[in-house]
């Protein structure tokens, strides 16, 4: 019989479809399980257990949620008790023993900590303070390591390849090129398969660095083929040969990583004057993390979920729910950032985009 009496769950970092699956999924499991497990939210992220503030959950607080995008608890993008940054100050401080303290003051058994590489580090720092923490791989970058894939992915995949599919009618009817950059941070999961899905004749990801020669000569050898437009699906990440990546300045906050975003544009200006063809930029942005999960995030989120509540039951503590290939699992969370989850330039994916004419822009 499990020692297991109550377990708190955060979801930290930024959003994705899926987070309320999981939240359900580890509620109605704690609840029906023998004996139950009762579940206090930490609300937004890490903050809240800085903050003390929390919530219990019930059957009623998880019923309909299933289908719900973002995050019933709430999130607050890199929030860290080892760096956290009270509101007005200018310098984050240390408040990890603030955050023990709440977790004391609720008698919490373990932690769930759904999220992508910020939130699991910062959980993998809380177990060495001596917090039992679960892992759940969330992000729709998919760049985690230790799973197969993360939830979140299937559904900005689905509003991707949706947005590529529609920029093909117009970019064909006006005879443009459209670049549709799309996010992922350091990995180019969603531009690879976006891409692939919709059809993309050019994809730009971090993984291979792109030169902007080979891109506007597969635009003009569609021309010469009579397609007098092209599609090119754009990672967030992606560099020029020998260059570095495209950023807004840095985020605010503790957090201090580069600000991806705005390649696209560069990529445009480039592509006018060279080849004089009118380029559109549409850049997708935080439309990918928002609405409805895809029924396979669902189902992943459902089975992360309960599997988390397991591994908590049977105090199976500093482990990651993950996926490989059609079996669930789980690993060390040290997994999940070791070594990110990117895509391989020699592999699969590539060579069968390759060999149906996508080009990924590399120098000939
Ligand atoms: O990690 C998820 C992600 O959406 C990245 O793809 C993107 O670079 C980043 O978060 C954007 O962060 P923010 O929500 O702070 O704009």
């Amino acid at each position: 019989m499990t020692s297991v009496k109550r377990i708190g769950i955060l979801t930290a970092g930024g959003d994705c479809p899926g987070l309320n699956a999981v939240i359900r999924a580890v509620v109605k499991s704690a609840l029906r399980h023998d004996p139950p497990i009762q579940v206090t939210g930490i609300l937004d992220g890490y903050a809240g257990l800085v903050e003390n503030r929390t919530q219990s959950l019930t059957e009623g607080d998880v019923s309909g949620i299933l289908v719900r995008g973002g995050t019933i608890l709430g999130t607050s993008n890199r929030d860290n008790p080892f760096n956290y940054l009270p509101k007005g100050a200018s310098k984050p401080v240390d408040r990890s023993k603030t955050a023990l303290a709440t977790l004391k003051r609720l008698k919490l058994d373990g932690l769930i900590a759904v999220g992508g590489d910020g939130t699991l580090r910062c959980a993998l720092e809380l177990e060495r303070l001596g917090v039992p923490m679960i892992g759940v791989p969330k992000t729709i970058d998919n760049d985690l390591g230790g799973t197969d894939v993360t939830f979140g992915f299937d559904s900005a995949l689905a509003v991707a390849t949706d947005a590529v599919d529609r920029l093909h009618t117009t970019a064909e009817s006006h005879h443009r090129v459209l670049i549709c950059e799309v996010m992922g941070r350091y990995a180019g999961w969603i531009a690879l398969y976006a891409g692939m899905a919709g059809g993309g004749d050019v994809i730009l990801i971090p993984e291979i660095p792109y030169s902007i020669d080979t891109v506007c000569g597969s635009i003009r050898g569609r021309e010469k083929r009579g397609r007098r437009f092209s599609i090119i699906v754009v990672a967030e990440g992606a560099c020029p040969v020998g260059g570095g990546w495209t950023t807004q300045g840095k985020f605010k906050g503790a957090d201090t990583r580069p600000w991806l975003g705005g390649i696209s544009h560069h990529i445009a200006a480039e592509i006018e004057k060279r080849t004089g063809y009118e380029v559109r930029v549409v850049i997708l942005g935080h439309l990918q993390r928002g609405g409805t999960p895809t029924p396979r995030d669902r189902w992943l989120a459902t089975h992360f979920g309960v599997h988390a509540l397991e591994l908590a039951a049977q105090n199976r503590w500093g482990r990651m729910v993950n996926v490989r290939g059609t079996r669930f699992g789980d690993v060390p969370i040290t997994d999940a950032v070791e070594q990110l989850h990117r895509i391989d330039p020699f592999g699969d994916d590539v060579r069968v985009a390759e060999a149906v004419g996508t080009s990924f822009g590399n120098p000939k």
